[in-house]
């Protein structure tokens, strides 16, 4: 198939050629009006008591943010990928929301469908609606693809009740029961017909059970032992550079788990060897500095990298990648990095 006769979605790896992606937007970005047990759970504890829920980031952060993504986006196209962005200026603060900056905790490419998460985080919620129902209709307009909206059935708000009656498999290790099918994209990673999730404080069985469900035909999802109490999103876990080469964080996962999945048995795997600091300014509210390993990869060849990070730079480079430096810091300090800021829609696979 040429590249123009791809269908608009058409995407199941982290590192083959891309060819079309979402970058999101800030918006009037806020932190997250969640549960106070969830922001316990999940969020940076010298952060706790910095965490506003409700309250707008400060403008000027968000307005470099913005630049920040526009400049990543700008990168992109120059390469020939083609870039949907998201509704400008979004008002979450006044949506009760929190922003459109991370599109990848809310979608997720598998092959020609694009699946849409069962937010736990009642804030996020209509998030998808409301930054990216356009760019949605859009693909839409293609018959081979097929989007899987999330369900009425999925806002039910009991993830928090103590005494649901399916409350066995999550409630001791994580925040959330079992009660309705609950995950954020950002928890699973795409190797092909494999997909390797971890549970979390934001996925739980259900929702697990919901995407397989759901996958189209001959995918499936292997569950990865992670050692995170504060389990969140996998993209600062391990990261495909390219087919057969992955890197991982020592301190939540361990080679030995990650061979047990088929997928990587021969791989090549990365520990990460240096702990990662986060910058003093702007702060990681929301976020460890793990997210040196939430980089994008364009082609197997090429990864965009935040620009001040020289120590992941000189690394990703000794282990034959080629760098693309962009700025990302005030991106990174309202939630994610390149990886959480986008979403792959097409990438040609060889496959
Ligand atoms: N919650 C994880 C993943 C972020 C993308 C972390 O803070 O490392």
């Amino acid at each position: 198939m040429t590249i123009s006769s791809l269908p608009l979605v058409h995407a199941d790896d982290e590192w083959s050629p891309l060819r079309a992606v979402v970058v999101g937007r800030a918006g009037r970005a806020c932190f997250p009006s969640a549960p106070a047990k969830m922001i316990k759970a999940t969020m940076p504890s010298e952060h706790v008591s910095r965490f506003q829920p409700g309250n707008p980031f400060h403008a000027k952060l968000i307005a470099k943010a913005e630049a920040e993504l526009d400049y990543f986006a700008a990168i992109l196209c120059a390469e020939g990928i083609t870039v949907y962005r998201p509704e400008p200026d979004i008002d979450w603060v006044a949506l009760n929301g929190y922003t459109g900056a991370m599109p990848r905790d809310g979608l997720m490419s598998v092959g020609n469908m694009l699946i849409e998460a069962c937010f736990a985080w009642p804030c996020r919620a209509k998030e998808i609606e409301i930054g990216f129902s356009s760019i949605l209709d859009d693909l839409s307009k293609d018959q081979r693809v097929q989007i899987v909206r999330r369900p009425e059935s999925a806002f039910a708000n009991t993830l928090l009740d103590d005494n649901v009656a399916d409350n066995t498999t999550t409630a001791t290790t994580w925040a959330i029961n079992n009660s309705r099918p609950a995950f954020d994209t950002a928890d699973f990673m795409r190797f092909g017909c494999t997909i390797i999730g971890q549970y979390s404080h934001v996925t739980n069985q259900a929702g697990v059970d919901y995407i397989r469900k759901y996958l189209p035909a001959g995918y499936s999802i292997e569950m990865l032992d992670v050692d995170d109490p504060h389990a969140m999103h996998i993209d600062a876990t391990i990261l495909p550079l390219r087919d057969g080469l992955l890197v991982y964080n020592p301190t939540k996962v361990t080679e030995t788990e990650l061979r047990r999945h088929a997928v990587l048995a021969s791989w090549k795997l990365h520990a990460y060897p240096y702990t990662p600091k986060a910058p003093s300014e702007p702060p990681l509210y929301m976020t460890s500095p793990w997210l040196c390993l939430n980089a994008l990869v364009l082609d197997g060849k090429r990864v965009v990298v935040e620009a001040s990070d020289h120590q992941t730079i000189q690394w990703y480079e000794s282990l034959g990648m080629q760098c693309i430096p962009c700025p990302f810091k005030h991106v990174n300090s309202i939630g994610g990095s390149f990886h959480c800021a986008t979403v792959d829609l097409v990438r040609e696979s060889s496959a």
